[in-house]
């Protein structure tokens, strides 16, 4: 595929993976474009964990799926991200950025207006609706072939240094290379980041991959190559709208938009 193609392909993918296992050679070709990856000083501070085993997959799942629903129940979900909600295309369209939810089973539909509200968060619970995204989540992870860790080197991820903020800058460059790498061979790929948002479950995936003292666990990806027709989970939202450059490109200094360049270019 072309390059710009790929590029503005690369999504992230809500929906299930077909079972087949990621070949050896994709697996191999999407660690080695990770480690093609710019970093400071060449340090390559990225470290990957592969895997493939059915039961650690599985309890990964489970802890993602309990995430998800405890985080969402409690309101701890709403109550961070709530800025990022959209729930119609025109919202959508007037601010262009963050999830636009515009798949929602009909009962839920009325409750859009309250979902940041004391009464939504009631109603949601009450029809359960945390634990259907919690279930659903985990059958999503655990319907994955190959789950993917990005870890970092703690010499070079110190928290509070200038030295982290290079180290986390390296790991995206490096997964950045593996997502468009994913487009290229028909993979999907999708974060697993809800073990993060509840205290103490991010802790035992670490203890199951038995991440040593000297690595630090950053994230989680699910992996699978796609299936040919997209099935959307029962409550999804799709997040392809970008902001126009004029939105955030400036000229000369950060006081001056960019002008003249929101119409898209032709494809070459
Ligand atoms: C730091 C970070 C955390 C993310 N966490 C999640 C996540 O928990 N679940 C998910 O489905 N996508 C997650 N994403 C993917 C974003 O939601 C996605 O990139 C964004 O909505 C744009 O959609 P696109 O990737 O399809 O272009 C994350 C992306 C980043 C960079």
């Amino acid at each position: 595929m072309e390059f710009l193609d790929v590029v503005r392909r690369r999504k992230t993918t809500n929906g299930p993976f077909l079972p087949d296992p990621v070949s050896e050679e994709h697996q191999r070709l999407l660690m080695e474009l990770a480690g093609r990856a710019p970093s400071q000083l060449n340090s390559q501070p990225w470290r990957f964990v592969l895997i493939e085993d059915r039961q650690t997959i599985e309890t990964i799942a489970r802890i993602s799926g309990d995430s998800m629903t405890e985080a969402m129940s409690n309101g701890t979900f709403f109550e961070r991200y709530k800025p990022y909600f959209r729930f119609s295309a025109a919202e959508m369209e007037a601010r262009r950025d963050g999830m636009l939810f515009d798949k929602l089973p009909a009962p839920l539909r009325p409750f859009t207006g309250q979902v940041f509200t004391k009464r939504g968060q009631k109603v949601m619970n009450t029809l359960r609706v945390p634990q259907t995204l919690g279930e659903e989540n985990r059958k999503l992870v655990a319907g994955s072939p190959l789950l993917l860790g990005a870890l970092l080197d703690r010499t070079e991820y110190r928290p509070g240094e200038l030295s982290s903020f290079y180290s986390v800058f390296s790991l995206g460059a490096a997964l950045e290379n593996i997502w468009l790498a994913t487009v290229e061979v028909g993979l999907g790929i999708q974060f697993v980041s809800f073990p993060m948002e509840v205290p103490g479950q991010w802790a035992r995936i670490e203890a199951l991959l038995e991440v040593p003292d000297g690595l630090e666990l950053m994230a989680v990806f699910r992996l699978g190559y796609l299936p040919p027709e997209q099935r959307r989970p029962a409550i999804d939202w799709s997040s392809h709208q970008r902001k126009l450059p004029s939105q955030y490109v400036f000229r000369g200094t950060c006081r001056a938009p960019q002008q003249g360049w929101d119409e898209p270019l032709p494809t070459p």
